[in-house]
């Protein structure tokens, strides 16, 4: 096993942070969680079949980008050391992998899921023997900054690429992404880049099937939030009782994934103390997917002290990718 897996979120993490968000979440008016909590086992392992859905373009488009442009992008960048943020099964990582340029090369993998980063890690250590494989288990909204500058994420090494793929900037809400932006330009040093996969504003008749679609794949994902719920914290959620929902919110530019009650009910969480009611139709909101233009990310990356050095589309204009670097 050539890797290394380092975990840097505290051990009561799963605890203490999804009680607190739980708290402040569900005891809110309208109801809402934040996505990271999707990715137990069984949700990385659904993430992975809905990036195989015939309605879920987002992964075929960000992948035909990179076949067509990582070895520019990653030759261009000079980087030996790739650090990847949400890092997920790593698969669309190796079209960038392939082009670090020659020395010693580095892949520091993060996520919040330990299951997704080992599986990744191991399969990736057999197929790149010579690459140095860091697998770090962190929240990407606390502590980014720091953990940038960490020797485990190649800092003083020289110019890296930060990856941020998949379009998982758009499950940030705005607040947050703003904070994460300036994380992570307060973690770059002169020569490094930041590489954004983003989607893109589009219509709603493509957007809606991407998160509701005829499988249920999507469905099953939002619904394991409750399973996590109910072996987390003692909840004693029925999944039978919600019903997945998909709406696209126009004003805000995002779609919002919902879990609607198909009839009153209570829920009772054991290990939290804390009993809730929902209304016949009342919606817990568990994820947004912002989606983006240009100019948007334009105005949003320079805000925050980057200036734009590259833009790429698929041939149907989906999806972005994007490469960022220190103004
Ligand atoms: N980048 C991959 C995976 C996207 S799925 C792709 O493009 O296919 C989103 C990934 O981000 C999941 O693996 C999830 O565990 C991770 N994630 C979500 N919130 C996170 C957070 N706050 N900190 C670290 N990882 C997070
Ligand atoms: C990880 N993230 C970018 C996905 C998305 O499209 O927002 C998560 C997802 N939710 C439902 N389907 C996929």
């Amino acid at each position: 096993m050539a890797y290394r897996f380092t975990d840097l979120l505290p051990a009561d993490f799963a605890d203490r942070s999804l009680r607190e968000d739980v708290r402040t979440g569900l005891t809110a008016d309208p109801k809402w969680l934040p996505p990271k909590w999707f990715y137990d086992k069984t949700g990385s392992a659904l993430f992975e079949d809905i990036t195989r859905l015939p309605e879920y373009y987002p992964t075929r488009s960000e992948r035909a980008i990179l076949q067509t442009h990582a070895a520019g992008i990653v030759r261009s960048s000079k980087a030996r050391h790739l650090v990847e943020l949400g890092s997920g099964s790593s698969e669309k990582t190796r079209l960038l992998l392939d082009h670090l340029a020659d020395g010693e090369n580095v892949y520091t993998a993060l996520d919040v899921s330990g299951s997704a980063l080992r599986q990744a890690a191991e399969s990736l250590a057999g197929n790149y023997p010579g690459l140095r494989i860091e697998a770090v288990r962190a929240d990407f909204e606390q502590h980014l900054a720091q953990v940038l500058r960490d020797p485990l994420t190649g800092r003083g090494a020289g110019g890296r690429l930060v990856a941020f793929l998949g379009g998982t900037i758009g499950n940030l809400r705005p607040a947050e992404r703003q904070v994460f932006l300036g994380s992570v330009r307060a973690g770059l040093e002169a020569g490094d880049a930041f590489l954004l996969g983003a989607d893109l504003v589009k219509s709603p008749k493509v957007l809606v099937p991407a998160y509701d679609d005829a499988a249920g794949v999507t469905a099953a994902f939002n619904l394991n939030l409750l399973q996590v719920l109910n072996q987390r914290l003692g909840a004693d959620f029925d999944p039978e009782t919600f019903r997945h929902r998909a709406v696209w919110n126009e004003d805000e530019a995002w779609i919002e994934m919902r879990l609607r009650a198909t009839r009153p009910l209570a829920v009772r969480f054991e290990n939290l103390d804390l009993s809730l009611v929902f209304a016949q139709g009342e919606e817990l909101r568990t994820e947004i997917s912002a989606k983006f233009t240009r100019a948007r990310l334009e105005q949003e990356f320079t805000a925050s002290g980057f200036r734009p050095d590259g833009w790429w589309t698929d041939p149907g204009d989906r999806f972005s990718l994007s490469l960022w670097r220190p103004a």
